[in-house]
This record gives structure tokens, C-alpha cells and sequence, in this order.
């Protein structure tokens, strides 16, 4: 199950001491996004492989499967304001790194090798410090051979609870982890990523399933009760088109970050899409005692059953249906009227190799590189014409812009290929302006859908660091559609 990649790096890494900088609050205050009295959590994590039954509990028995402590979709929840210290060790047989998707946080815990940190290799540790300054769901993944390791398990959701969201007063909670999983009809792995699923719209799972299970789960709320629905896709690769079959449901949250609500009446087709790593909460309004909500995805050819929420009589009377407004965000906004302009074509590259100048050889994120191999094989795709470093040219491709702290900008993608690609900034929480394509409700968001043809535009406030912007379609990001912004 080691990747060629993987068994290089290994071997590459064997002879380094393993990386442990235990103090957290080394982080210089001008890059924390907490103050330094904030209380702080510690804890271990761990990443290693087990076994599990992932077709059900009468199907075979999948190896290497990867997990975070051992537990396939972990939950870690912690309040706003609190700051996360993680111990991480790892014990796979592969190099990996943590991300904390969406987490505006200190860029040398952002888990990004070799840019912000070397891997950490077999049994090598890292300590996180991983600031939480703003309520929402999130999850982290590690951010080397992803394609791999996130097909095979490893993420984890973490919920960033705020205490002013009690009064919104919800019935219910449930979760929705969109995740397939790549098997073999022995219940063994297949390759996660294949040439042709990579140049194309990403190699899908073979197994469907809803939180690692292949029936869609039944879940009993209380009958008129509201239910906060919240939804991640964290598959490599699929693409949902999410909906249900009442009218009574609103979007309350994009990645996390809370807009006032919007029916799904009010959207085209009744539907919010959604692409590898985007989070949505929802309310939905529970019908009387015996009566199912479905909540579906409706972009396969047959609208694939995600969940089905079942109102149980709980004594709740049935009340006038409102939208429940969760807190506002109280993230940095970008000021329109001062920002620069970042104009990008997302496309297929034109050859194997990097076209723009790479950064000197004796550069450290040069060298870093050298020691850490998390690239593809191969590029098919471009930002602007760079793609991301790959085996036959292993240098950091310059960054994409030096961009100045406090300083706000819109940045324009336009997709000028066949698929859809969902975008991420990392470090930033930006505002979706615009899109040349479709209508939308103003919302806050880390990663959006740019659909082929489309000219999708974003703005945000920079924060210094260096920062990656990529495709979640893991296998795009791994053949090339990736760069990063200096932020000085
Ligand atoms: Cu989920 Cu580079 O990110
Ligand atoms: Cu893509």
C-alpha cells in the first residue's frame, strides 16, 4: 500500500531527527489570530493505519484504511476563542502533515510541505498551534500524497462551537460526511488516482456512502422540531448537488462562516452545490410524528439518498416555521474600494514541467523541497500558466503574487477548462463577490466552485504568511492546479 512516492520520501526522511518544537506560543503574536491569555487545549493526535469493514458490516475486511487515533470520522469540538495545542505523532508508514482547513490561524501550523514545514516522517512528531478565533464546522487533512491518504480515511471534522449560538436554539444536530471510498469488490484498495480521472473530472470512489456507511443513516429528531443540518463533502473528488424534499429548509452557513439565512426555494434548483472540502449548515423544519425528511444528492443521474431525518414525537407543538439567523461572522472584510486586482486562468498546463522560473537552489523552500517530495507524477493542470512543482522539476514554482499584509484584494479566476474546480485559499476567510454565470446570495466562504466558462470573483484581507491556493479535487492539485501567495 506504499506508494512509490511514498517509500522515496521514507527513505529521504529516515535519516532526519524528527521535527519537535514543543513550546506552542512560539508563534510571533503578529501572526497569532488569538490573543496570547486565550485558553488553550492540548492533546495528542495521532495518525496509523487499522482495518474496518467499509462495505458494511457483513463485507470484507479493508487494510490499510487511515484514521486519526484510530477513529474514522472523528469529531473534535472545542468553543470560539479557545487555542488548539496538538502533539501529533505520526505513525503511518507514509510522511503526512495536518491542515486545518479553513482555520484563520498562524501560516507555520497551516501543515503545507515543504512551504510552511518539512513533512513529518514515520514516527516523526509535530506539535500544532492552532488558534480557533472563528465558530463554524471545519476539518482537518493531511496535505501530502492527499490524494492517498484522504482517500483511504484520514480526516477529521472539527466543530468550533460558539456560545452565543445556544440562544438560536436548534432540536436537533446531525452530520453528513460525504465520503466514497475506492475499493475493490474484495474490499481492497484500488489506485486513488489514475491518469485519466486526474486530466479529467478526478477518479471517483467505487462504494458511495454517507459517515462510512453504504445505506444512507436514519436519524430520529423530534416531530416540528428545527434541525441543524450540517454537511461536508470530504471525498477527493465528488461534486454534490445538495437539496431536500421539503420547502421548509434554509442555508444558514457556508464553510462555517454564517449568512442570514436563504430558503432553498430561493436558489436555482432548489440546491446548493457543493465540491470537495465546501461545509454547509442547514435548518430544516420537521413535518409531525412518522413523517421523513430526505435529504438528497441530486446531481447523480438518480438522486443518491444521503440522509433521512425522522420526526419522532417528543412532545414538541408544532410552532410558526422562522429561519434561525446564527451569529455573525466577525471576520476581517476586505475594503472593496481600495482593493487590488489578481486576475487567473485556471487551465490545463502546456507541457510536464514548470514554465516560469523557479525560485534560486539555494533558496530554503528550494531545499525544502528537495527533502520532501509532496508533488505528482505528472501535471495536467495550471494557474497563470505555473503549475505545481512535480518529480521531473522538483523546485517551488515562485509564488503567484507577493502580496502585502492588511492590504485587500479581488481575485478573479477564470475556468478555461472541461471541469469544475473548487478553490481554496488557505488562511483566509474571503467574500464571494461575484460570478459571470449564476446569481448568488453574498456569503464568506474558503473554498468556490468555478464552473468551465466561468469567472468566479473573490475578495479578501491578506494576513502575512505563505499561503497556498489550490483545487480540493485532490488529483488536480496534486497534477499542478496549485500555487501560493507571499504575503509580506
Ligand atoms: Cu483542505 Cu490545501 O486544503
Ligand atoms: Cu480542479
Amino acid at each position: 500500500m506504499i506508494s512509490r512516492r511514498g517509500l522515496m520520501l521514507a527513505s529521504a526522511a529516515a535519516g532526519l531527527v524528527a521535527f519537535a518544537p514543543s513550546a506552542i506560543g512560539q508563534v510571533p503574536a503578529s501572526l497569532d489570530t488569538l490573543p496570547a491569555s486565550a485558553p488553550v487545549r492540548r492533546f495528542g493526535l495521532t495518525a496509523r493505519e487499522i482495518e474496518a469493514r467499509l462495505m458494511g458490516p457483513d463485507g470484507p475486511v479493508t487494510r490499510h484504511v487511515c484514521a486519526y487515533d484510530g477513529a474514522l470520522f472523528k469529531i473534535v469540538r472545542a468553543p470560539r476563542g479557545t487555542r488548539l495545542a496538538v502533539d501529533f505523532e505520526n505513525l503511518l508508514p507514509d510522511p503526512t502533515t495536518v491542515h486545518w482547513h479553513g482555520v484563520r490561524g498562524p501560516y507555520l501550523s497551516d501543515g503545507v510541505a515543504p512551504l510552511t514545514q518539512d513533512v513529518v516522517p514515520p514516527g516523526g512528531r509535530f506539535s500544532y498551534n492552532v488558534p480557533l478565533p472563528d465558530a463554524g464546522l471545519y476539518f482537518f487533512h493531511p496535505h501530502c500524497d492527499e490524494t492517498g491518504q484522504v482517500g483511504r480515511g484520514l480526516f477529521a471534522l472539527l466543530v468550533v462551537d460558539d456560545p452565543a449560538e445556544q440562544k438560536v436554539g436548534f432540536d436537533a444536530e446531525c452530520f453528513i460526511v460525504v465520503k466514497d471510498w475506492r475499493l475493490a469488490s474484495d474490499g481492497q484498495w484500488l489506485a486513488m488516482s489514475t491518469d485519466e480521472g486526474a486530466a479529467n473530472a478526478g477518479t471517483f470512489g467505487t462504494v458511495r456512502a454517507t459517515n462510512g456507511q453504504i445505506t444512507a443513516p436514519r436519524v430520529e429528531v423530534p416531530a416540528y422540531g428545527d434541525v441543524r443540518v450540517r454537511t461536508i463533502v470530504a471525498d477527493a473528488t465528488r461534486v454534490i448537488d445538495l437539496g431536500c424534499d421539503t420547502d421548509d429548509a434554509f442555508i444558514l452557513a457556508v464553510d462555517g462562516q454564517a449568512l442570514p439565512p436563504v430558503s432553498f426555494k430561493a436558489l436555482p434548483d432548489d440546491i446548493w452545490r457543493m465540491g470537495p472540502a465546501m461545509r454547509l449548515d442547514m435548518q430544516v423544519r420537521m413535518p409531525g410524528p412518522g413523517q421523513e425528511v430526505k435529504i438528497y444528492d441530486y446531481r447523480s443521474s438518480e438522486p443518491y439518498l444521503l440522509t433521512t431525518l425522522v420526526a419522532v414525537d417528543k412532545g414538541k407543538a408544532k410552532t410558526p416555521l422562522r429561519a434561525k439567523a446564527l451569529p455573525q461572522p466577525k471576520v476581517p472584510l476586505p475594503d472593496l474600494k481600495s482593493a487590488k486586482r489578481l486576475d487567473y486562468l485556471l487551465q490545463v498546463s502546456a507541457g510536464p514541467t514548470i514554465v516560469s522560473p523557479a525560485l534560486p537552489a539555494d533558496d530554503p523552500l528550494s531545499k525544502a523541497l528537495v527533502s520532501s517530495l509532496c508533488v505528482g507524477s505528472t501535471t495536467h493542470w495550471a494557474i497563470s500558466r505555473d503549475s505545481w512543482a512535480t518529480d521531473e522539476a522538483l523546485r517551488l514554482p515562485p509564488p503567484l503574487a507577493t502580496l502585502s499584509n492588511g492590504t485587500s484584494y479581488i481575485l478573479s479566476m477564470s475556468n478555461v477548462t472541461k471541469h469544475v474546480h473548487p478553490m481554496h485559499l488557505h488562511g483566509h476567510v474571503f467574500r464571494v463577490l461575484s460570478s459571470s454565470k449564476k446569481k448568488m446570495p453574498q456569503y464568506l466562504a474558503d473554498t468556490v466552485m468555478v464552473e468551465p466558462n466561468e469567472t468566479v470573483e473573490i475578495a479578501f484581507k491578506a494576513v502575512s504568511g505563505n499561503w497556498v491556493f489550490h483545487c480540493h479535487i485532490l488529483e488536480h492539485m496534486d497534477t499542478g492546479l496549485m500555487g501560493w501567495f507571499k504575503v509580506v
